[in-house]
Order: C-alpha cells, then sequence, then structure tokens
C-alpha cells in the first residue's frame, strides 16, 4: 500500500521547520539547500515506499561510511568527482577557456608539501627491488606549443600494490610523491616504479554499496598530476596506463581516452641516461598543454581539504 503525503500541509510545514525557515539565524544558502535535500529525500521515501528498516540501514550506513573514512572514496564512485568535472569543462567553455589537457579527478590521496627539485627527480624511495622501474617524462607548453619553464609538475602515485604513502603508514615519507620544476625547455623527467590499481577495500562501506549495484570498485594503473604556472590554468589531471584491465572501467570514472598513455619498454633512455639512470627502462611519456588566463583564481587548485595541507590556497 503506498500512501501519498508530499503535498500535505503538515509536511510542507514540517520541511520549513527543518530548514530553519522560521528562524532569524543561521546560512540562508544552507538553509535552501537542506530544505531541498531534506524534500528530496523525503519524496524518494514516499515514491519508493521506503520502509522504515530501509531507511535505518541507509542512516547507520552512513555512520559507519564516515567511520571508516570512505566518504571521500564512495564520491567518485558515485560518479560525483566526474560530474563536478563535467562542470568545470562547461564553465571554461562559457569563458572561452577550453583546450588544453583535459583534467580529471584529484581524488582523496593527494599530500601537500612533497619535496621540490629542478628537471629531475627520483620518486621511490628504492626499497621495493621487484618493481619494474619507469621512467616518466615530458613537456609543458602553452597553447602554442611554446615550451613553459619553471612550471611545477606535482605528481603522486601508487605503489607496486596499490598503495600510497602517508595513508600506508609503511611506506617513507613522501615516497612516490614529487613536485618537479621544469626546465628552460619546459621538460621534466622523473625515476619512479610502476604503480599498481587498485580497489576500494573488499570488507568497506564503499564495496558494501557497490555490491548492491553490480559494480566492481576496481581503478586502473595510474599517475596524479597536478600543472600549474602562474599566467595559466591550474591543470588537475591523472595518466591512466593502457592495457590495465579498467582502464576502460575505471569505478572511479576517471578515465579520459586524450590521458590514456602507453607505457614503453625501451633499451636505452636518452632521457633516463641524461638522468643517470641507465640499461632497458619503461618509459611512460606525458606532454602537457596549459592554456593561458589572467584570473588569478583560476591558476591556482580549488581549496578543499588535503592531508598535510595548511593553506588552502
Ligand atoms: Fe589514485
Amino acid at each position: 500500500m503506498t500512501v501519498k503525503t508530499m503535498q500535505t500541509a503538515d509536511v510542507k510545514e514540517l520541511l520549513e521547520k527543518v530548514a530553519g525557515f522560521d528562524k532569524d539565524g543561521g546560512n540562508e544558502r544552507m538553509k535552501k539547500i537542506v530544505h531541498r535535500v531534506m524534500h528530496d529525500v523525503f519524496q524518494i521515501v514516499e515514491d519508493f515506499d521506503v520502509t522504515p528498516e530501509e531507511f535505518w540501514s541507509a542512516v547507520y550506513y552512513v555512520g559507519e561510511l564516515g567511520a571508516n573514512g570512505e566518504a571521500a572514496l564512495l564520491a567518485p564512485g558515485l560518479g560525483m568527482d566526474r560530474y563536478l568535472d563535467i562542470r568545470q569543462d562547461a564553465e571554461d567553455e562559457q569563458a572561452g577557456l577550453t583546450g588544453g589537457t583535459p583534467r580529471t579527478i584529484e581524488g582523496p590521496l593527494y599530500v601537500a608539501g612533497a619535496p621540490i627539485s629542478e628537471g629531475f627527480a627520483r620518486m621511490d624511495d628504492g626499497s621495493d627491488k621487484d618493481a619494474e622501474v619507469i621512467l616518466i617524462k615530458g613537456q609543458i607548453t602553452d597553447e602554442n606549443g611554446e615550451p613553459l619553464a619553471n612550471a611545477i609538475v606535482d605528481i603522486w602515485h601508487a605503489d607496486s600494490k596499490g598503495a600510497y604513502s602517508y595513508f600506508d603508514q609503511s611506506q617513507s615519507e613522501y615516497n612516490l610523491r614529487r613536485r618537479i620544476k621544469t626546465d628552460s625547455e619546459g621538460r621534466y623527467a622523473a625515476q619512479s616504479i610502476m604503480p599498481s590499481g587498485y580497489g576500494c577495500p573488499p570488507e568497506g562501506s564503499a564495496q558494501q554499496l557497490l555490491n548492491q549495484l553490480g559494480r566492481h570498485g576496481q581503478r586502473p594503473a595510474h599517475i596524479h598530476y597536478f600543472v600549474s604556472k602562474p599566467g595559466y590554468k591550474h591543470l588537475t589531471t591523472q595518466v591512466n596506463i593502457a592495457g590495465d584491465e579498467y582502464t576502460y572501467d575505471d569505478f572511479a570514472f576517471a578515465t579520459r581516452e586524450e590521458l590514456v598513455m602507453e607505457a614503453k619498454r625501451v633499451e636505452q633512455s636518452e632521457t633516463a641516461a641524461k638522468h643517470g639512470v641507465t640499461g632497458p627502462i619503461t618509459e611512460v611519456e606525458f606532454n602537457v598543454t596549459l592554456v593561458a588566463t589572467d584570473k588569478p583564481e583560476l591558476q591556482t587548485r580549488h581549496a578543499r581539504r588535503r592531508a598535510l595541507e595548511t593553506d588552502a590556497a
């Protein structure tokens, strides 16, 4: 039996009181958003005839999600990060700021303040002897193909088990996290180890919901980037390694065609040799085009909570 109560005066009044419409204090924007959110939750309960048992399961689920620290993991799984990117792309289009290397999601595992070096960095601490050694390299240019010197390329990626330093306390400080300043030709290079893809914890809250949707919680091997230089739009993006089982089936929806790069085995790498790395190596090349802007607010990453980031700018 389905009852309809949403249009009654009782429910309308209840929602207005819930959102504090009858009180002077508080934040007007928050009141309107909470009113809308709770209206829609009530409406879902009515439309789907949600039982009390189902409702309380959902409440306790949200509690567990927070307690497990998985809210920021479920968000990309439910397409939120991708959706915010779609909105930012549309805003760029409206402002005439399209072009350049596409953005994609940041994810929740950035740590601010990684060591900075000029032109080249070694990213791994050498402790994983079995890992495949890789050379990440590329050139940062503007839209006319002019090299951009002194751009900051901030790279972070997982280890060969799919875990990130800082969040995985067994790794050394800032392992697989570096900031590299581009040289006079706009080039950067890094010696590192091949990252593995990873998945949501199998017993965790995010995977519990994904199971209900018949979805996996896996990401392909990828390398995160922030690229910035004063006078240019800040870029948050990722390289997705070609050939991974999940390259085109990423639970976080971060893959974009232009960001899929092949890891190529080379006998001798000129770039690697220049930085004292000899012998066969796997190269991942990622060239980036930045878009010029005079708007200062677009030149830095947007504010959000990030590990060890004290200044939100
Ligand atoms: Fe990641």
